[in-house]
C-alpha cells in the first residue's frame, strides 16, 4: 500500500493517538447525569464492555462519572498512548471473545455506524450482555450539527487544499508530513506554526472527510428507524433521546436537528 492510500483509507493511528477529544467528560457527565434522573442506574458495579473504544479517554471519562461502572475496552487499533485505558483487548468487535452474557451493561459512541449499522454486529454485541442488563449507546446522526460541521470543514478552503494534496504525499509514515505540507503550500505554513497543531488539524480532516464519504451513509435517520431496530432484536424499555450540543443528553422532543450531536439510546436486554 502506498502512503498515500494508506492516508486516504485508513484513520492513522499516530494522527489518533495525539488527538484528545475533550470534549469526552463532558458527553460521560452527561450520559450519567442523564441515566440518574431517569432510575437507570443502581449502586452494584456494573462490569462494562465499551465496543470501538478508542484510545481509551472514554471509558475513563465514564469510569470517573459514575464510579460503579467497571470498564473494559475493545478496539481493533493498539493505539499506544498513555491515555490507554487500563483493562483494553484489541479484537475485531464484529466477532467478540467472550461468552454469552458475560457484561452487564454495554457502551459504545461513535463507532456502530463504521460497521454499518448491521443487525449481526448488533446481535453479537448484544449476546455477550447478560438477560437483564443495559445497553448505552451514542450513534451519529447524519443531520446532527456534528455532521454539519464536518461538512463544512472539508469545503473549506484549508480542508480542499488538504485533500488535494495528500494524494501526492511521497513519505512512508507521517514524520516529515508538516514539513512537506508547508514546502507545497505557504498558507499551511503560516497558519500552522507547529508540527502538532497541523497534525492534529490534518487528522480532523482526515475524520470529517472520512465521516460525511463513507460513515454519513449508513447513519440511524430517526428515532423511530432505532426504536424499531432495538424492538426486533428483542430490546426492552427503549429509550431514544439526543445528545445537545451543551453535550446533555435529553428526550427527542424540545429538541432540534440543529442542536444534536449525536443519538443517545439506553434500554435493557430481554429476559428470554
Ligand atoms: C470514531 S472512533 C470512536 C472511538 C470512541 N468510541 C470514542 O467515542 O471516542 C471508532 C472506533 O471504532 C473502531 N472500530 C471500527 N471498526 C472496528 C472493528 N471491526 N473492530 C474493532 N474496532 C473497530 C476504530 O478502530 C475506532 O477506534
Amino acid at each position: 500500500m502506498t502512503a498515500h492510500t494508506a492516508l486516504k483509507h485508513n484513520l492513522n493511528t499516530e494522527l489518533w493517538n495525539n488527538f484528545s477529544p475533550s470534549n469526552r467528560m463532558e458527553m460521560a457527565r452527561g450520559i450519567v447525569a442523564f441515566l440518574e434522573a431517569h432510575n437507570r442506574l443502581g449502586e452494584d458495579i456494573v462490569k462494562m464492555l465499551n465496543l470501538g473504544s478508542g484510545v481509551g479517554i472514554t471509558s475513563s471519562c465514564l469510569e470517573k462519572a459514575h464510579p460503579f461502572f467497571h470498564i473494559t475496552d475493545i478496539d481493533q487499533i493498539p493505539y499506544r498512548n498513555e491515555v490507554m485505558h487500563k483493562r483494553y483487548l484489541q479484537n475485531d468487535i464484529s466477532s467478540l471473545p467472550f461468552r454469552d452474557g458475560s457484561y452487564d451493561a454495554v457502551f459504545s459512541s461513535y463507532t456502530f455506524s463504521y460497521l454499518g449499522n448491521d443487525e449481526q454486529v448488533m446481535r453479537e454485541w448484544l449476546r455477550v450482555l447478560r438477560p437483564g442488563g443495559s445497553a448505552y449507546f451514542v450513534f451519529h446522526a447524519p443531520h446532527s450539527a456534528y455532521l454539519k460541521t464536518a461538512r463544512e470543514m472539508i469545503s473549506a478552503n484549508m480542508g480542499k487544499d488538504f485533500l488535494k494534496l495528500i494524494k501526492h504525499y511521497p513519505g512512508d509514515d507521517y514524520r516529515g508530513l508538516y514539513r512537506w505540507f508547508c514546502e507545497k503550500n505557504f498558507a499551511w505554513g503560516m497558519a500552522f506554526k507547529e508540527e502538532q497543531k497541523f497534525l492534529s488539524y490534518a487528522h480532523e480532516i482526515q475524520v470529517c472527510e472520512h465521516l460525511v464519504q463513507v460513515v454519513a451513509g449508513t447513519m440511524f435517520q430517526s428515532d423511530q428507524e432505532i426504536a424499531d431496530f432495538f424492538k426486533a432484536q428483542g430490546a426492552e424499555d427503549i429509550s431514544v433521546n439526543i445528545l445537545g450540543l451543551d453535550f446533555v443528553a435529553r428526550s427527542c422532543e424540545n429538541m432540534t436537528e440543529s442542536q444534536m450531536i449525536a443519538w443517545f439510546v439506553a434500554f435493557r436486554k430481554g429476559l428470554k
